[in-house]
C-alpha cells in the first residue's frame, strides 16, 4: 500500500485541515507546559519540538505512521545487512563502523566487525606516527601537511567534522582539502605547501570520480615533478577506497590503501577510512570519542519508543511540514560559528539521499519528499536571508542549533550569542501582531504598520548540546543520518542511492569532447560553446 494510502496518513490530512485553525501562540496558551510535553532530554542534549504546528493528537497519528510504514522491521533489516539499496544491490551498515564490537553484524554471512577493527588498527598507528611526526617523506623530511583529495561524501563529512572540531586539533599536521575540478582548488593548496613534507590521501570509494581522478593526478604530477622518481609515490599517497585494483594503478601500494566497503555509502563514511583525515587532526582519541557519540546515539535509535527517539520525532516532524503544511525547504542554522558547514554537509546527506520521485516499486510517486536545505552560521544568516524566512512568501521550518558551554569563552558575547537562538524561534512562533506594532509606537505612520507586521506561526526545532565536543558532534551527525533513513523509509523511497547525479557526469563526459575539437555536435550549447572557443586565449 502506498503510504499516502494508510489510514493514519488520511487522519492527519484530515488533522491538517482543523489544525489550520490554531496557531503555534494558541497551543502554547492552551498547554502551559508545553515545552516540557513537546521536548526529549537525552544524554546532554535537549531536542525541543514544541514551536511546531502539532498538538497531542496530530503526533500521535504520526507515530501511527511511523508504525504503519513498518519502521521497526525497516531498522531490523537495516542492521540484518539486507540490500535496502536494492538498486545498487548493496547493504547499508554504515552504523557497523562505529559500533566498537558492541552489536554482532553480519554481512552476506561473515562478521564483519574484525575486518573494521582490523582497518581501525591500522589508521590508529598511521594517526599516532603522523602526529608524532615520525612519518617522512621520500626525501626523508617530516610529513607537516595532509591533504584530502576527494568530492561528495568523500570531502563534504571529513571537512565538516575538522572545522568543527578546530579546538581538537593536534599542532603537527596542517590539514587541506581538495575537492573541485576547477584547477584553482588545487593550485591555490599546492602554492602553500612544500612537495617533501606532504601526504596525499586519496579519498573515494569508487576511485573513479572524475574531479577526484583529475585532482589525484594533477598532484601526482607535482610530486613526481619535483622528485623525477617514480618511487616518490609510494611515500606521498595513500588511498581510502574501497577500489584495489585502481589505486595499484594508479602507484598506491596495497599497504598504503585503507580500506572500507561496498555496504558503506558515500554519504554515511565519515566513520569509515575516509574519516582518516578527521583522525589525523583531532587525534586518535578524540576520533574515537566521535564514533562513541555516534554510536550513543545508534543505541538510542535502535531502543527507544518511537514517541522519545529524537531522529523518529525529528523525521516526523519533516514529514508533518512536508506533506501536510506543504513546506518546501529546510534551514539549519547553527548558532555555532564552527558548525558553519554543518547545513553544507547535510545538503547532500538529506537531498541527494531523499530528493527523489519513484518509489520502492518503482512507480512515480504524488506526494512530496525532501526539499531544499539550506543554512549557515547564526547569527550571520539573521543578516542575510532571515528576512525571508520571517516575512518571505514561503513558509521555511527551521532547525536552530546551540551549545551551552563553548570551548571560545567570553561571557557576554556566548550570552549575546545564545539570546539570539532563543530569539529566532520565538520570533518565527509567536510573531507581532498589529495592535503590538500600534502598542510599540503608539504615534507609527499609519503605511508602516502592515511593513512591521510579522506572522508568526511558522515552525521551528531547537537543538541545545552541552558543548561541541567530538562525542556531542558524532550524537548531532547521527540523528540526521537516521532522521533521512526514517523519511525514506515513510516516503517508501530508497534514501541510499543516487542516480539522479549519473546524467550530468554522462553529458559532460560526452561534451568534452567538443569542447578540445572544432565540431560542435551539441545544438543546446552551441552559442555558449562558440563563445567560449572565439574568447578562449591560446595557452
Ligand atoms: O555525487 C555522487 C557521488 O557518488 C556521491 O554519492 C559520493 O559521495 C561522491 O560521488 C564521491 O564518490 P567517490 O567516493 O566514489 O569518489
Amino acid at each position: 500500500m502506498k503510504t499516502n494510502e494508510y489510514k493514519s496518513w488520511k487522519n492527519l490530512s484530515k488533522l491538517h485541515l482543523d489544525s489550520c485553525k490554531i496557531g503555534i501562540k494558541d497551543l502554547f496558551n492552551l498547554d502551559t507546559n508545553r515545552a516540557e510535553n513537546f521536548s526529549i532530554e537525552w544524554n546532554n542534549i535537549l531536542f525541543d519540538y514544541s514551536k511546531n504546528s502539532i498538538n497531542s493528537e496530530i503526533f500521535n497519528e504520526l507515530i501511527l505512521l511511523a508504525k504503519e510504514s513498518n519502521l521497526s522491521q525497516n531498522i531490523g533489516n537495516m542492521c540484518k545487512g539486507e540490500k535496502l539499496n536494492f538498486t545498487e544491490k548493496r547493504a547499508v551498515l554504515h552504523t557497523a563502523l562505529r559500533n566498537s564490537n558492541s552489536r554482532e553484524y553480519k554481512f552476506e554471512n561473515n562478521d564483519i566487525n574484525s575486518d573494521i577493527q582490523s582497518v581501525l588498527e591500522k589508521m590508529k598507528v598511521l594517526v599516532n606516527s603522523l602526529n608524532s611526526q615520525q612519518i617522512k617523506g621520500f626525501s626523508g623530511k617530516v610529513i607537516k601537511n595532509v591533504v584530502n583529495i576527494g568530492i561528495g561524501g568523500s570531502d563534504l563529512g571529513p571537512r565538516m567534522v575538522c572545522e568543527a572540531l578546530t579546538f581538537y586539533h593536534q599542532p603537527n599536521i596542517k590539514l587541506h582539502f581538495i575537492s573541485n575540478v576547477d584547477p584553482t582548488d588545487i593550485q591555490l593548496i599546492l602554492k602553500k605547501i612544500n612537495p617533501e613534507e606532504t601526504l596525499f590521501l586519496i579519498a573515494s570509494k569508487t576511485f573513479t570520480t572524475q574531479e577526484t581522478m583529475a585532482n589525484a593526478e594533477t598532484a601526482k604530477k607535482w610530486i613526481l615533478d619535483f622528485y623525477k622518481d617514480n618511487d616518490a609515490v609510494r611515500y606521498h599517497f595513500l588511498a581510502l577506497s574501497t577500489n584495489y585494483t585502481a589505486c595499484e594503478k594508479f602507484g598506491i601500494s596495497k599497504e598504503n590503501i585503507f580500506e572500507f566497503w561496498d555496504w558503506v555509502g558515500g554519504r554515511f563514511s565519515l566513520w569509515s577510512s575516509i574519516g582518516l583525515s578527521i583522525a589525523i587532526q583531532i587525534g586518535w582519541e578524540n576520533f574515537l570519542n566521535l564514533l562513541k557519540g555516534a554510536n550513543d546515539l545508534d543505541e538510542h535509535f535502535f531502543n527507544t519508543e518511537f514517541e522519545t527517539n529524537i531522529p523518529v520525532v525529528l523525521a516526523l516532524i519533516g514529514i508533518w511540514n512536508t506533506n501536510f503544511l506543504n513546506t518546501k525547504s529546510l534551514a539549519v542554522i547553527p548558532y555555532i560559528q564552527l558548525l558553519n558547514l554543518f547545513p553544507m554537509y547535510l545538503q547532500q546527506l538529506e537531498m541527494e539521499s531523499n530528493g527523489k520521485t519513484i518509489n520502492i516499486l518503482g512507480e512515480k510517486i504524488d506526494y512530496n519528499t525532501s526539499g531544499v536545505l539550506f543554512g549557515s552560521a547564526g547569527t550571520n544568516s539573521q543578516h542575510s536571508f532571515f528576512q525571508l524566512i520571517h516575512q518571505g512568501s514561503e513558509i521555511i521550518p527551521v532547525d536552530f542549533i546551540a551549545e551551552v558551554n563553548s570551548n571560545y569563552q567570553n561571557g557576554e558575547m556566548n550570552e549575546l550569542l545564545f539570546a539570539n537562538f532563543l530569539a529566532q524561534s520565538d520570533a518565527l512562533a509567536f510573531g507581532k501582531t498589529k495592535e503590538g506594532v500600534i502598542s510599540e509606537n503608539p504615534n507609527i505612520e499609519k503605511d508602516l504598520i502592515n511593513h512591521k507586521v510579522f506572522e508568526g506561526n511558522r515552525p521551528s526545532n531547537s537543538f541545545l548540546i552541552s558543548k561541541l565536543n567530538p562525542e556531542n558532534l558524532g550524537k548531532l551527525i547521527a540523528i540526521y543520518e537516521h532522521k533521512v533513513f526514517v523519511q525514506g523509509v515513510i516516503w517508501q523511497i530508497n534514501s541510499f542511492d543516487q542516480w539522479g547525479v549519473e546524467l550530468g557526469k554522462q553529458l559532460a563526459k560526452n561534451i568534452l569532447p567538443d569542447i578540445q575539437n572544432k565540431n560542435n555536435s551539441s545544438n543546446s550549447n552551441n552559442k555558449l560553446l562558440n563563445w567560449y572557443k572565439k574568447n578562449k586565449v591560446k595557452s
